[in-house]
């Protein structure tokens, strides 16, 4: 049967200082739209599988927060890491537990912080998906149409030619972040698609792929298997998960795997990923100025997204495309162009004070 993984257990450091390690984005209404991007995201995936069978990873400190933000969910269906790892242990870690339910599942593991504006035609392409996962040893994942040179996504080439479905693709090239270099090449080419983040493989094929090029994450979940649903799952996995390497599974897996294919999806994609990300959805002003707040005063500035207190009062004059985010805590000044640096600058912020 069909089960879908939200990863909700990121810090979202790129929208600092909104999103905080106490409170990350993904818990936020950052659109404004009445409902956090969690719940947005579950609300999405109840379109392809029962609520029984869509399953939370996060870190234990949000327990409470997704408990409260899903109430239609099991709570069994948190699965809770015990220390941050990245994403390749938490989707292993689903997959475990998923395996004491259904060892015949297919799996769609979507992240918690993104955008999508046509449901149904999301629906459609992840049935497929889901479907093609079935039926092969693939691993699946949905790309984007890129249209600036992006250095936080991953960028998929593919052959044109395919023999398995006109839709499904074979990936020659799966790059993880490139330098903003390879990234303009990568665009400038053409043949390159974003990696929407969004996975979909058998449980089978997952672990023989897992096996093959993770070999020492694998044999930490494998030799407690019988363990995942049980009383003991949270013992065994107490003991094993802070072995784990921090690992992305886009390097991880992607990156290594020959088995990876792509659909080109084209469903109103966004990754709510970064401030410069969140400027492309929200209404600007007659220069281009997103301003959110209720007393932002703005002269002979152009292109800028600035973030205030509701009631407090800010001025800003001959301001070009920067981000300024104020909060309670922290103030931010940044150059929208080098907002991929907002994440250095939390931890020096961190080690700091
Ligand atoms: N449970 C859990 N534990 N979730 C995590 C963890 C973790 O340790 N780390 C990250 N996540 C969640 C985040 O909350 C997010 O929903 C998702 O996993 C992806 O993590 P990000 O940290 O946002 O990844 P990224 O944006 O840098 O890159 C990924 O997404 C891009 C598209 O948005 C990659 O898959 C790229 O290849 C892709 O282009
Ligand atoms: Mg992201």
């Amino acid at each position: 049967s069909t089960y879908c993984v939200i990863m909700a257990g990121g810090i979202g450091s790129r929208f600092w200082p909104m999103s905080t390690a106490e409170n990350p984005k993904q818990f936020h209404d950052i659109l404004g739209t009445g409902e956090s991007l969690l719940q947005q995201t579950f609300r999405r995936l109840s379109l392809l599988t029962d609520p029984e069978k869509i399953l939370v990873v996060t870190h234990r400190k949000y327990e409470a927060q997704v408990a409260e933000q899903l109430p239609a969910m099991p709570h069994r269906n948190i699965i809770l890491e015990p220390a941050r790892r990245n994403t390749a242990p938490c989707i292993a870690y689903a997959a475990y537990r998923i395996q004491s339910e259904d060892p015949e599942a297919n799996i769609l593991i979507a992240p918690s912080d993104h955008l999508i504006s046509n449901e149904s035609e999301f629906v459609r392409i992840a049935k497929l998906a889901l479907n093609t996962a079935e039926n092969s040893d693939f691993l699946l994942t949905l790309g984007i149409k890129p249209h600036r040179p992006d250095t936080g996504y991953g960028y998929i080439q593919f052959e044109s030619q395919t023999e398995v479905d006109q839709e499904v693709k074979k990936v020659k090239t799966f790059t993880e972040k490139p330098n903003l270099e390879i990234a303009q090449q990568f665009l400038d080419s053409g043949d390159f698609l974003w990696n929407a983040g969004i996975f979909i493989w058998s449980l089978k094929t997952f672990k023989t792929e897992l096996a093959l090029h993770q070999a020492d994450l694998f044999q930490n979940f494998e030799q407690g298997s019988a363990l995942f649903g049980t009383e003991e799952e949270n013992s065994f996995v107490n003991k094993i998960y802070p072995s784990c390497e921090n690992e992305s599974i886009d390097y991880g897996l992607m990156e290594k795997s020959s088995k990876v294919f792509v659909i080109p999806a084209d469903f109103g994609w966004s990754d709510l990923g970064t401030w410069g990300s969140l400027y492309e959805h929200k209404e600007l002003d007659n220069k281009g100025n997103a301003l959110i707040g209720s007393k932002i005063l703005s002269y002979e500035s152009e292109g800028n997204i600035v973030r205030m207190p509701k009631d407090k009062i800010a001025v800003i004059e001959g301001l070009k495309e920067y981000i300024i985010v104020d909060t309670p805590e922290a103030l931010l000044i940044c150059k929208m162009q080098n907002e991929q640096l907002i994440k250095t600058f939390v931890s020096d912020v961190k080690l700091s004070f």
